[in-house]
């Protein structure tokens, strides 16, 4: 009796034991840098929303905006360790992972428009430059878009030479940081989270980002002037630790890749007015002025900034940078 009654024991506590793992949910961590009210911020709420209705509760998509988590390159070290499973970081982040060609994106005037960029990202090229993160334990699932970036400061900036001996902060890329030498600016490389208050003691004078990113980051608040110069743009590569993708139960990681592709839609859809809604912001808010470049200093800009894209030739490679230019002419372009 004594022994039936402890088999009994052992088998019910093994039953419950099992259906607790069964139903333990798989936690994904999406970490990322900007605020929720941005295109990025947007969409990953929207993949979170869908990957778990998806998988019906299988899949627990846990949130860290606004670096919460971690900052800038800290977020790819931890994506690689597993600490965190998803990112979005900015396509400018892949150069100091030793992955150059993503460097593409930060070049100055390289997208006329949304649709080169689109048939870049969505085409082959996209696809090529996911896969070169693979020897890095990512996997790429999708290009978010955010949108072209503009400039600020304490000084009014119509022409380039209003950039000469200016402070002004970048992200860490290589491409970037010659963008600004060719304005005759000081670039200095920090942190995203860093930036506003690096703005308000004046450690810089200045930076650039997307209205969306300017705005949500009250950088408007600490800065007298914005100049729409859409000199380079701004979005992102959704990765994954590839270890964990890979490991997924596969008809969880396929309800993943369709919440993805909606999460993409939307993004790509959003991003657009979004921008235009921040930049509206910014105007209505009377802090700073917003500058819209005459076609002649339009000009002047471009004059001054399209030798990077040859300058850069050697380190993002010469063929990269034709096929982006390749998607443009296709368009109608140049
Ligand atoms: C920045 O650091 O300026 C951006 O990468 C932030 C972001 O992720 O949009």
């Amino acid at each position: 009796m004594k022994l039936k009654s402890l088999l009994f024991f052992l088998v019910a506590a093994s039953l419950v034991s099992s259906a607790a793992f069964a139903q333990a949910p798989i936690v994904i961590k999406f970490s990322h840098v900007v605020a929720n009210d941005t295109p990025k911020g947007k969409a990953a709420e929207r993949f979170k929303e869908l990957a778990e209705k998806a998988t019906k509760g299988r899949v627990k998509v846990e949130l860290y905006p606004n670096s919460t988590l971690y900052k800038d390159k800290e977020e790819l070290e931890a994506l690689q360790l597993g600490a965190v499973q998803m990112l979005a970081p900015s396509l400018a982040k892949f150069g100091p992972l030793g992955v150059k060609e993503f460097e593409v994106f930060d070049l100055p005037y390289i997208f006329p428009s949304k649709d080169v960029l689109y048939a870049v990202t969505e085409g082959a090229v996209g696809k090529d430059l996911m896969k070169k993160l693979e020897s890095k334990g990512i996997t790429g699932l999708a290009f978010w878009d955010n949108g072209f970036k503009v400039m600020s400061s304490n000084k009014p900036m119509h022409l380039p030479a209003d950039m000469k001996g200016q402070k002004l902060r970048i992200q860490s890329s290589k491409v970037l940081d010659a963008q600004m030498r060719a304005l005759g600016a000081n670039p200095q490389v920090l942190a995203f989270s860093e930036v506003y208050q690096a703005l308000q003691t004046g450690v810089v004078d200045g930076t650039e980002n997307p209205p969306s990113n300017l705005y949500t980051q009250k950088m408007h608040e600490v800065q007298k002037h914005v100049t729409v110069t859409n000199h380079g743009y701004l979005g992102y590569a959704v990765i994954v630790n590839k270890k964990f993708w890979d490991g997924l139960p596969a008809d969880v990681r396929t309800q993943l890749d369709e919440a993805m592709k909606s999460a993409t839609k939307y993004a790509n859809a959003i991003a657009q007015q979004e921008n235009e809604n921040s930049l509206e912001a910014v105007k209505k808010s009377g802090k700073t002025t917003v500058y819209v470049l005459t076609d002649k200093e339009k000009a002047e800009w471009r004059k001054a900034l399209l030798p990077v894209q040859k300058d850069m030739e050697g380190r993002i490679g010469k063929d990269l940078i034709a096929n982006v230019n390749k998607e443009a002419v296709k368009l109608g372009f140049k």
